[in-house]
């Protein structure tokens, strides 16, 4: 909550206190019903007084109207914010004095920094994020692990937590068994070492085509991969070249994204850490026989039972997660672990969640699973066994080059070099960009015009404006303009103040709902108040050389704003676009 709004709902509560002598309500309850009203004639925060009413047994006009009177009557803002009474809403306008000297000074003087805090300190938080599936294709529905993946872990660190970012590959499990068969049979090591992951998605999807009319396939791979589990050296050996191959392509991607791991400890990193978690099942009476396989009955809890191990003893995907989980809790200590995945894998996280919490783990309330929808492009889905798959990378290339041939046209002067390290950036966060301008937990159909369009709620209007900001301090620092906190003379300039305000709840809040959307739509608040400000104040070519200075100023703070929050939702800023 903004300093601003922590007043304002303490003024409240106390004059609410005085009306209902015994209100249980605190700041805190008021300031979760502090609205920033959508139509700003209203003010820069509002109260909806019916919120009030059963308590208070008043009407809600006649609950603002005596709130505003001991309001103004105490003084209680302190000239702070004045309010005023529209039908049953209180509206609190924030002091332009208090924009100026308070807000514009602390963003002036904390630049990137401001809007962070420490409510993390001490703490650690592991994320599970990205977690491609070796061999088969790093795709569209990864997007969403390794975007928000990574802006949680962002947004977490600039909460002052200590964060772990995990990618944990899937490098584990009956697909490479599947690899194995489809490399004997048909695959070629020198077109394979020439065609990247490509090849081997290729003969991951013929393994599916073939398996079709042959079932015998299957059992072969799942023998392959028991040997693998069993440490044959041959197989060992085309699985770690399985790997490289791919990482190849995915090192790719990452860099464009700007995206490391402190961690790839994937699947197969726990093959010897599942034998003491299945003994610890079976010791605490878990484990159910079924068919054959081995299971936790869930049947209680309304969930279809937890796979433990096959019938030929090979372990699942669940078997590992719970390894992994109990490995992170005694190596990191954590306070929270977030795993970020499709909605679809959301059964899978309920179930072992709830087999981490029978063993009798006390840590199984700090595991969170953030999921997220699905993407379609054109309104179709997107399968993985098909072949039918839209690439990551092949995502982002479409962007860059479309990008590069529109900034060809808008700036010409751009040298060969650097056209091309900025339609990188702008491609890619243009693609990043729309994916996290929606709520997570929602589908969505993505499309790559919506996404470049330099005019539209987008990255590349969103960054065009951030080296707008860069651009303005550049010829500043040219003509020798000192930034100052000098005063607010126009509406614009109000506007935009109050919206940095709003920059540490933001940040909080998505932090607190694990979504990042929320900073996407700030960044496009402060984009479009901004813009207005650029359009209707002149900045450098103001008169007044006290104005001139103080837009600078202003320019400066929207400059570290919105430059801290691109990165904090994995954009990589560019001052020239
Ligand atoms: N490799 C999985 C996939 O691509 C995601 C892994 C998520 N993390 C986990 N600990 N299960 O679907």
């Amino acid at each position: 909550m903004t300093d601003i709004k922590k007043l304002i709902s303490e003024a409240c509560v106390a004059s609410v206190a005085k009306l209902a002598h015994d209100t249980a309500l605190s700041a805190d309850d008021v300031a979760a019903y502090l609205e920033y009203p959508p139509d700003r004639a209203m003010g820069d925060l509002a109260l909806p007084c019916f919120r009030f009413s059963r308590e208070l047994r008043m009407a809600p006009p006649k609950i603002a109207a005596a709130i505003a009177e001991d309001i103004i009557g105490s003084g209680a803002l302190n000239g702070t914010a004045s309010c005023s009474v529209v039908g049953g809403y209180l509206n609190f306008r924030i002091a332009e004095e208090y924009l100026i000297s308070t807000v514009l000074p602390m963003i002036m003087e904390q630049g990137e920094d401001y809007g962070g805090n420490n409510d993390g300190e001490g703490k650690t938080v592991v994320l599970d994020y990205s977690s491609p599936n070796v061999a088969k294709p790093f795709h569209i529905g990864h997007l969403g692990s390794t975007v928000i993946g990574h802006s949680l872990k962002k947004l977490h660190e600039f909460c002052g937590y200590k964060c772990i970012g995990i990618n944990h590959l899937g490098d584990w499990g009956t697909q490479f068994g599947k690899m194995i068969v489809a490399y004997r049979k048909w695959g070629d090591r020198e077109q394979i070492e020439a065609g990247g992951v490509d090849e081997l998605v290729a003969l991951y999807v013929r393994f599916h085509a073939e398996a079709e009319n042959d079932p015998a396939l299957e059992d072969e791979a799942r023998a392959e991969f028991h040997k693998l589990e069993e440490g044959d050296p041959e197989d060992l050996a085309l699985w770690r070249w399985f790997i490289d191959v791919s990482f190849k392509e995915y090192n790719v991607t990452y860099k464009q994204l700007g995206i490391e791991f402190d961690s790839y400890a994937g699947e197969s990193f726990y093959t010897d850490k599942m034998p003491e978690q299945v003994e610890l099942l079976r010791e605490k009476g878990l484990l159910k026989l079924d068919d054959g396989a081995s299971i936790v009955d869930l049947s209680e809890y309304n969930m279809p039972p937890c796979l433990i191990l096959r019938s030929d003893g090979s372990t699942l995907y669940p078997t590992r997660d719970i390894a992994a989980a109990v490995y992170r809790a005694r190596t990191y200590n954590f306070d929270k672990c977030i795993y970020v995945t499709a909605a679809a894998q959301s059964l899978h996280f309920a179930q072992w969640f709830r087999v981490v919490e029978l063993m009798g783990y006390p840590w199984y309330d700090r595991l969170v699973h953030v999921p997220y929808g699905m993407v379609s492009i054109g309104g179709e889905k997107l399968a993985t066994r098909t072949g039918n798959v839209i690439l990551l990378r092949d995502l982002f290339n479409t962007a860059i080059e479309k990008v590069s041939d529109i900034i060809s046209v808008k700036n010409p002067s751009l040298s060969g070099e650097e056209k091309s390290s900025i339609a990188e950036a702008v491609g890619v966060g243009a693609v990043v960009f729309h994916y996290l301008l929606n709520n997570r937990i929602r589908d969505m159909s993505f499309s790559m015009e919506d996404a470049l369009n330099f005019d539209g709620n987008t990255g590349p209007y969103a960054m065009y404006t951030y080296a707008r900001t860069c651009s303005i301090k550049r010829r500043a620092e040219a003509d020798g303009v000192v930034p100052i906190c000098g005063a607010v003379t126009t509406e614009e300039e109000r506007q935009l103040l109050v919206t940095l305000c709003r920059f540490g709840e933001v940040v909080r809040g998505a932090v607190h709902d694990y979504e990042p959307s929320v900073v996407t739509r700030y960044i496009l608040d402060v984009c479009a108040d901004f813009n207005r400000f650029y359009h209707d104040c002149p900045i450098l070519n103001a008169e007044d050389a006290r104005v001139k200075a103080t837009r600078l100023a202003l320019t400066s703070a929207v400059n570290s704003v919105l430059g801290r929050a691109l990165s904090l939702i994995c954009i990589k800023k560019t001052e020239k676009i």
